[in-house]
């Protein structure tokens, strides 16, 4: 029997939890909406002093969903049980990684080995790495080598088919919320190349130009053109027609009745309860909002696909994306057994960092933090030698004496993700360390390479007409049976 003061306490509990949840997505909504700092973290600090006062009344620490927050990486078993579904607001200092905020206080950039435990997600570490060399008999890309897709879930799974010759594919995606295309945005799409190259698999890309109508300050109209524009960006860094879908949702959706059922289903088994938890949503959010998550989810099943598969519903999906996108397939992961479909597995990429450094990520919205595919080729010299956070001591005979730092240094950062030789990449980071080489030096190596990078892009973009364009937006069958 519960002693009355027994039963008092599991009722402030709950009443502690429900105020834990509110506070949670109070303070989940102020981050969406980049309010001022100050207000947030008085907003942190009152949610802090409630889960306090809750684990000083039970003993348990407990997330902003009400949920307990902090598993023990021991307890988890199977890969596919380990997603965090609500992951508790950002506390004071900590990183915030989310589809709509990307920032840290730190010079060095985003904790990854801390989001991987709050996220629930699993480390590519060199077994896998090896694993991926053994069962493709191909080199690892270098984004896999140097830690730059850094996080997955279910890659052992994927790995298990493609060995027993069993059918998966590739879905990515954009938000077309810029006519032109960042060199961060490069990092997905190249490495997707790479997999579908390695794989031999069909690959779909959503084109979210409803997301951006509903999330910007953008009209239908204008997004719709800067999905077209970037469906050609996206063509132009040569993905195969015959083994490639793009689509843009406001068109898509309405010619095929399954992507529209399918999206439905899922929206039944998602209450606003658990949107709000994961995105931040509250009351004053949009219908429109709310129920997007549904449509980034969709494509994660093959049903939403039927002349690719031929109505196959269970054709296994993987995902590489940067890890903002991961709340959009927490959630789609959770729903997935309550439909009766395999869940999607995913590889995360962390993120290329904005000129001015690593506290936040490139973004299109800010276009002095970004190169684009559309800078001219002294536009990148310009914003390399003018805005790239050097990691390079005050003066000369200082950076001698000390040497540059290259965990800060933009340049070098910049050239891991696209300078290809190691043997260069290793000389590079030895003697900026050592003081030998100036930020200078890094800075022309890097100019010259994402010169050429993007000079090859803007070159095939001109071959990419509307023509061409709209034969990759048909609905169609792939070259691949089911
Ligand atoms: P969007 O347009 O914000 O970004 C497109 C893809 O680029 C990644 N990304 C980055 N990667 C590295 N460094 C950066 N600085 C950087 N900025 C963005 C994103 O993670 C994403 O992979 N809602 C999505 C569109 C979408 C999608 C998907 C993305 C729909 N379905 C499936 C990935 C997978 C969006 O707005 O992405």
């Amino acid at each position: 029997m519960t002693t009355p003061s027994a039963s008092m306490d599991s009722q402030v509990a709950g009443n502690l939890k429900s105020q834990i949840d509110a506070q949670g997505n109070k303070v989940r909504q102020l981050k969406t909406d980049k309010a001022e700092k100050e207000i947030i973290d008085a907003e942190v600090k009152t949610l802090l002093a409630l889960k306090a006062e809750y684990k000083a009344l039970t003993g348990e620490d407990v997330g902003g969903s009400g949920k307990k927050s902090k598993k023990d990486p021991s307890q988890k078993t199977a890969e596919s049980q380990m997603d965090t579904l609500n992951i508790s607001p950002a506390a004071e200092g900590e990183d915030i990684v989310d589809p709509w905020t990307v920032s840290t206080t730190s010079a060095t950039g985003i904790d990854y080995d801390k989001l991987i435990v709050r996220f629930g997600s699993q480390s590519i570490d060199e077994a896998l790495v090896d694993r991926f060399e053994k069962v493709t008999g191909k080199s690892a890309h270098r984004f896999l080598k140097r830690g730059i897709f850094f996080s997955h879930r279910e890659m052992s799974k994927v790995l298990n088919l493609y060995e027993a010759g069993k059918p998966f594919y590739l879905y990515t995606g954009r938000g077309p919320s810029s006519g032109a295309m960042h060199v961060g945005h490069l990092v997905p799409f190249v490495f997707t190349k790479w997999l579908q190259e390695t794989f031999d698999v069909p690959l779909v890309i959503q084109m979210t130009d409803d997301e951006k109508y509903l999330f910007k300050d953008l009209t239908v109209e204008q997004v719709r053109k800067m999905a077209l524009d970037n469906v050609k960006d996206i063509i132009a860094l040569g993905f195969d027609m015959e083994k490639t879908f793009i689509f843009c949702d406001f068109d898509y959706i309405g010619q095929c009745p399954e992507f529209y059922r399918l999206m439905v289903k899922i929206q039944k088994h998602c209450t606003f309860n658990q949107v709000k938890g994961i995105f931040g949503f509250d009351d004053s959010s949009s219908i429109g909002k709310i129920a997007f998550p549904a449509v980034q989810a969709a494509p994660s099943f093959s049903e939403a696909f039927p002349l690719i598969f031929n109505g196959k519903k269970n054709v296994q999906c993987l995902i590489p994306c940067a890890i903002d996108q991961d709340p959009y397939f927490r959630m789609t992961r959770d729903i997935a057994p309550r439909l009766k479909l395999e869940k999607p597995a995913l590889l995360h990429s962390v993120f290329f960092p904005a000129l001015q450094g690593a506290t936040s990520k490139m973004s299109a919205s800010d276009p002095n933090s970004s190169i684009f595919l559309t800078d001219t080729m002294k536009q990148i010299k310009t914003k390399i030698n003018k805005y790239a956070f050097s990691g390079g001591r005050d003066t000369v005979e200082e950076h001698r004496e000390k040497g540059g730092d290259c965990a800060v240094d933009v340049s070098y950062q910049y050239l891991k993700f696209f300078l290809d030789d190691e043997e260069k990449l290793k000389k590079i980071e030895k003697d900026y360390t050592s003081g030998e080489l100036l930020t200078g030096h890094l800075k022309q190596e890097l100019i010259e390479i994402l010169q050429k990078i993007v000079g090859d892009i803007q070159e095939r973009r001109k071959t990419v007409t509307d023509e061409v364009a709209q034969q990759f937006l048909k609905p169609r069958k792939l070259k691949y049976d089911y």
